[in-house]
């Protein structure tokens, strides 16, 4: 069988981690899939920068548009981050010649998913983006496989570890809110514009993906109700636990008779309940359905290595062969059932 030969557009947190485990792992992942998997080339913007890996094997494009264009990669995987730029011109690009992709790009994809859907199915490829939610938690490939014969009715969790971080630590260690702003810098979690971090906007996309997939409708990231935690005090936080409840950035979707439903928000919840006890970069994700009752996922939400396992998940399912559908298809679309309702009333 032949390789499955990868272009990788971006080398920072996630980029770097996904050449490692690709190097470090070479027989197990040709074990698992019967396909070596082969990076050909690689981008980002400064070619001269140490990235504590070897790149010297690759060719290197300075543009990821002539990177995801190129002949000899059947996968292109996204990893610079941006709702638009690069990273949507250079995945239109590879969808239209004959790429599949693997993106760990929420913001593009609760933005522009439901067109890139679109352009991915008219040109019979597929965009997976498990990293892109929850970091290295497999949630998606828990909705769409594992739970796939459930009526989802419910979707909620923490889903941002920076935003996790700060809230446990100021509770914790009673440390402000800048020292622990730059820890998160140090970890790698923080999104290249941090504000989408703390304003609850890194999260609420997440939110509008998983929501898509749980429910099958079109990604609804303007239906969100938003509010981040930069207005959090450690008062609030004291306050709260004297009550016997902590303070999460909790992302809530609900089927209901109105539609869905959908919120982030800073929440309290039981400082004893599990989501209470969540503590650092951690993300953890409750699924609720019809059969199955309730499923906690809990893992690592961001940084190198946890990032990388889920984009090479979704390689590994590509090598097998595997095309499954995500976001993108109006079957049991709650929106022909009921209009979308945008937030809380
Ligand atoms: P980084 O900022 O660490 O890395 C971004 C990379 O993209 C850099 O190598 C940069 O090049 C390259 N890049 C940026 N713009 C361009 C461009 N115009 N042309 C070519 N290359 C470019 O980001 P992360 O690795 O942290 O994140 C990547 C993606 O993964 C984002 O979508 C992010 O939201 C997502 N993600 C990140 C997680 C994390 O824990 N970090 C977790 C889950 C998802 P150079 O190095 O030369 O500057
Ligand atoms: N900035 C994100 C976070 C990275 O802190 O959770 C993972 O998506």
């Amino acid at each position: 069988t032949q390789a499955l030969r990868l272009g990788i557009a971006g080398l920072g947190t996630v980029g770097v981690g996904v050449v490692k485990i690709v190097r470090r792992h070479a027989d197990l992942l040709k074990a698992r899939t019967g396909r070596s998997i082969e990076i050909v080339a690689v981008s980002a913007r400064d070619p001269n920068k140490d990235r504590g890996v070897n790149l010297s094997d690759y060719a290197w494009e300075t543009d990821p548009v002539a990177l995801a264009k190129r002949d000899d990669i059947d996968v292109y995987v996204e990893l610079m981050g941006g709702e638009n730029g690069p990273a949507k011109a250079s995945v239109e690009a590879a969808l239209a010649s004959g790429k599949d992709v693997v993106t760990a790009n929420k913001a593009l994809l609760a933005i522009h998913g439901q067109e890139l859907a679109e352009q991915a199915e008219a040109a019979g490829r597929v965009i997976r983006f498990e990293a892109a939610v929850a970091g290295g938690i497999p949630v998606i490939k828990s909705l769409t496989e594992g739970l796939a014969g459930n009526e989802i009715t419910r979707v909620m969790g923490v889903m941002n570890g920076t935003c996790n971080y700060i809230l446990t630590r100021m509770q914790s260690q009673r440390q402000g809110y800048n020292a622990l702003f730059d820890e998160c810098a140090e970890l790698g979690y923080l999104e290249a514009d941090p504000n989408l971090d703390v304003g609850g906007i890194d999260a609420a996309h997440k939110l509008a993906l998983l929501a898509s997939i749980a429910f099958g409708t079109k990604p609804n990231f303007d239906g969100i109700e938003i509010e981040g935690i930069q207005q959090i005090s450690l008062d609030d936080i004291d306050q709260a636990e004297d009550m016997g409840f902590r303070i999460k950035l909790l992302g809530v979707a609900q089927r209901t008779a109105r539609g869905l439903e959908q919120r982030m928000q800073p929440c309290l919840v039981p400082s004893d309940s599990p989501l209470g006890q969540l503590e650092g970069g951690t993300n953890m994700v409750v699924i609720e359905g019809d059969a199955v009752e309730q499923v906690v996922l809990r893992g690592p939400g961001a940084g190198e290595g946890p990032t990388a396992s889920a984009v090479m998940g979704d390689v590994c399912d590509l090598a097998r062969g595997l095309q499954i559908l995500t976001f993108g298809r109006p079957a049991n679309s709650l929106e022909a059932a009921a209009p979308a309702v945008t937030g809380l009333p």
